[in-house]
């Protein structure tokens, strides 16, 4: 029997209309873009209205893969959707998806990994596609983190966006997907969180408003080390020297740790995707985002060799190297 592989046939992104510059924010908190900019390297992001779900943006970002790919809901059997920002907790953001975009019958879930969810999510639909056990994969990253965010703490909300990217995966003669690599490690749990949960029973249930939590210089200095060694692992795994890599596709929380992980792997910032600026930190939805700005605006073309790599709450920390 012939290798299936996994490739990407097409990708999509779904952000809210509503821009939030630097300069609003310096008329909300004790801030200012000059700060905003040379410690992460956003400008703006954007964010959801109070009508508006991480489901809208789900939908559209799946709507535009499903247009690129030339598929239709009945092509589609296996959708996942990574996010820590569900509309709901059950039924879970993939069936919701599901009845959204009228796909009928095939398995549906939402996965959690923080901002690495998205690579979670592909390493699991390649293994679904090589197995034969799904033939057209929807995979969605999704994020309100707007809805998580202090917006009266500057250390915190000055980072954060919403929106959602997405891929179709379809089967194929050649790799698509060359490898991923997954790993996390919970001893980092108390760096970065969110403390709320449905069965942690809160001291005054009524009067709980939680937010993200995160102690920003540990995290940074974490997830340089982690996505440096990851990038490298990828590499390696693939017998593929640095400069053969055509572009990289980095999770967007900090244009600092993504010049870092471009210096260990002596990559010019030319081959660098950046949208830090324009989405700020998507977690989960910024890998894909990135991915789709690139495929649009044609710097990403079918052939070329890209790293895609991640790191978020947990820790969790994944890449994916693909040929496009
Ligand atoms: N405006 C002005 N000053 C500020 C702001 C702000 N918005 N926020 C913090 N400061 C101040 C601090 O109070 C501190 O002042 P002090 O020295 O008087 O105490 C000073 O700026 C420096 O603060 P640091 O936190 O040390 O600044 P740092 O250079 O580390 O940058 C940042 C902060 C941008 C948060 C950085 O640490 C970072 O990006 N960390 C990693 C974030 C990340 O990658 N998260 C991963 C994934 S996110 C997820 O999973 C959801």
């Amino acid at each position: 029997m012939k290798p299936v592989y996994t490739r990407i046939a097409g990708t999509g992104r779904g952000l809210p209309d509503k821009i939030l510059t630097n300069q609003d924010l310096e008329k909300m908190v004790d801030t200012t873009d000059e700060w905003i900019r040379s410690r992460s390297g956003i400008e703006r992001r954007h964010i959801a209205a109070d009508n508006e779900t991480n489901l809208d943006f789900c939908e559209l970002a799946a709507r535009n893969a499903m247009q690129a790919a030339d598929v239709g809901p009945k092509d589609i059997d296996l959708v996942i959707v990574g996010t820590t920002t569900p509309d709901q907790v059950f039924p879970n953001m993939g069936c919701l998806l599901q009845r959204r975009l009228g796909i009928h019958g095939c398995a549906a879930f939402s996965l959690e990994a923080a901002c690495t969810g998205f690579i979670y999510a592909l390493d699991i639909a390649d293994k679904f596609i090589r197995t034969g056990s799904a033939k057209c994969a929807l995979i969605v990253g999704g994020e309100t983190l707007s809805r998580m965010t202090d917006w009266t703490d500057r250390s915190t909300c000055v980072l954060f966006g919403d929106g959602a990217g997405a891929v179709v995966l379809e089967p194929a003669a050649k790799p698509g997907i060359l490898s991923t690599h997954l790993h996390a490690d919970g001893k980092y749990a108390d760096l970065l969180f969110f403390p709320s949960g449905v069965s942690k029973k809160p001291k005054d249930f009524y009067a709980r408003r939680d937010f993200i939590h995160m102690k920003g210089s540990e995290v940074f200095k974490v997830a340089v080390t982690k996505l440096g060694e990851i990038v490298v692992e990828a590499l390696e795994a693939n017998d593929l020297p640095p400069e053969k890599l055509d572009w990289l596709v980095p999770h967007q929380a900090n244009l600092r740790i993504i010049e870092a992980t471009a210096r260990k792997l002596k990559m010019p910032m030319e081959k660098v995707i950046l949208t830090v600026q324009d989405h700020g930190n998507t977690s989960t939805a910024s890998v894909p985002m990135a991915l789709d700005v690139a495929v649009r605006d044609g710097r990403i073309q079918r052939g070329q060799t890209i790293l895609l790599e991640a790191f978020g709450g947990g820790f969790t920390w994944g890449a994916a190297l693909i040929r496009y």
